[in-house]
């Protein structure tokens, strides 16, 4: 630990609050640079997490870093309403080419959260339907709106009465065949519509295209096409939660792509500015104009930094052929994968899609899900010098969500690294 980092430790109290700052792994780091975290230890740690799917171009890649400063000589602060300036303005633009179908149209907010809340009041408000679905297990984000369609885990809303608003039906069950998965969801459908709801005043159902934060499950493309046209029997608009699965990270721009399913409203943020605080709720320019001025603004939202952040990232995921990087990369790494799950009965199952990896981690006897080995594995392969994150209802999916820029040679030595983990498990 450096001297520096000891007086700061012993010195300064501790004033953050646990519900922020007691995640997992918690680790004290001097600096991040490309794959990799600098832990005050002295120690370098590959960083599978990506920030959480943040940095997808890598952390501090240098043309972000000068845009960030560039920006800065500028601009801190809009407000765009207030003002106007070119990042804004050619962000939008150059994010319009790269979005599914012809999503056309931004709202700029700070978090995804913001990026949900903004998508289900626009739903609501262009249809004039007050009800939502939602899918159980998904994560759309903590504050209250959001809170009211999240259902990865219980304890987000202890004590939290979630909107009443809401329905939730089953996502994709891993395993199900697309035939047995679409009659499920048809079944969700036909005993909702009958007896909670009818049709014709939902606004919308939002969902993640991959669950991302419930453990990572990639649905059949079919299962989301049929969502996609019982919605249009209905007049209800679709949302896909692209938070997490944006930017490249399922080797398209958004796994709206991947999948061929054209939502009517998207919600994306976490990769949109390599770290920068920027979401957006993005719809077509027709739907968007019938959300008149007054009925949602922001202060901070579409910060000109924040933007400049954006157009970099745009500009390296095309310069540095990232989309490619993912596909190619991510089936070697879905391969070693696939052999470690051969040697080690603990990996239930492994599930990706692109850039976005779940290990699943079963108790081999029983078969069940298993948290409590998947946290020590969590901790194993820290000790080893590589991040990982977790999901999964019980946590007991190892997340790997590495950066886009990833070298097979560092897959190989995160998944070493990953190996010794395995073994020291007693
Ligand atoms: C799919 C999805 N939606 C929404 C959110 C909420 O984003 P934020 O934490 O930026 O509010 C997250 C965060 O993990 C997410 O993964």
């Amino acid at each position: 630990m450096t001297q520096a980092w000891k007086e700061l430790a012993e010195t300064i109290p501790y004033r953050l609050a646990p519900s922020m700052a007691k995640d997992h792994p918690n680790l004290p780091v001097l600096k991040e640079e490309g794959c990799y975290y600098y832990g005050v230890d002295g120690k370098k740690y590959l960083d599978f997490t990506s920030g959480i799917a943040v940095t997808n171009v890598g952390h501090r890649h240098p043309k972000i870093v000068k845009a960030i400063k560039e920006e800065a000589d500028r601009f801190t602060h809009g407000p765009i309403g207030v003002i106007q300036y070119e990042s804004i303005l050619k962000l939008a633009n150059e994010l319009a080419e790269i979005m599914p179908g012809d999503l056309d149209c931004f709202f700029f907010g700070n978090s995804g959260t913001e990026a949900v809340e903004g998508a289900l009041k626009l739903a609501r408000h262009v249809t004039e339907r007050p009800y939502v679905i939602s899918f159980i297990g998904c994560f759309h984000g903590r504050t209250l709106g959001s809170l009211g369609v999240s259902t990865s885990k219980g304890k987000y809303r202890k004590h939290q009465p979630a909107q009443a608003a809401t329905y939730q039906i089953p996502y994709y069950t891993p395993g199900d065949s697309e035939e047995e998965a679409i009659t499920k969801l048809e079944q969700s459908f036909q005993t909702l519509f009958a007896h909670q709801v009818s049709p014709e005043e939902i606004a919308c159902m939002i969902i993640e295209p991959v669950l991302g934060e419930g453990g990572y499950i990639v649905p059949p493309t079919a299962w989301l096409k049929r969502i996609r046209e019982i919605c249009d029997e209905h007049g209800i608009l679709l949302i896909f939660d692209e938070v997490q699965t944006g930017f490249g990270r399922t080797g398209e721009w958004f796994a709206a792509q991947s999948f061929n399913v054209i939502p009517d409203i998207m919600a994306v943020a976490k990769g949109i500015a390599s770290g920068l605080p920027l979401s957006a709720t993005v719809a077509n320019h027709k739907l968007m104009q019938r959300w008149p001025l007054g009925s949602h603004a922001t202060t901070f939202g579409g910060n000109p930094i924040a933007c400049a952040a954006a157009r970099a990232t745009l500009q390296i995921i095309k310069e540095e052929e990232l989309l490619n990087n993912v596909k190619e990369v991510g089936s070697y790494a879905q391969e070693k994968l696939f052999t470690l799950q051969k040697r080690w009965p603990q990996i239930g199952a492994v599930r990706n899609l692109g850039m976005m990896f779940g290990i699943e981690i079963i108790d081999p006897v029983s078969g069940e899900k298993d948290g409590e080995t998947a946290a020590k594995i969590l901790d194993l392969a820290l000790e080893e010098g590589v991040l990982f994150y977790f999901c999964g209802n019980e946590g007991e999916v190892l997340r790997m969500i590495p950066p886009l820029t990833i070298t097979k040679e560092e897959i190989d030595e995160g998944i070493t690294k990953l190996t010794k983990a395995f073994e020291r498990l007693t």
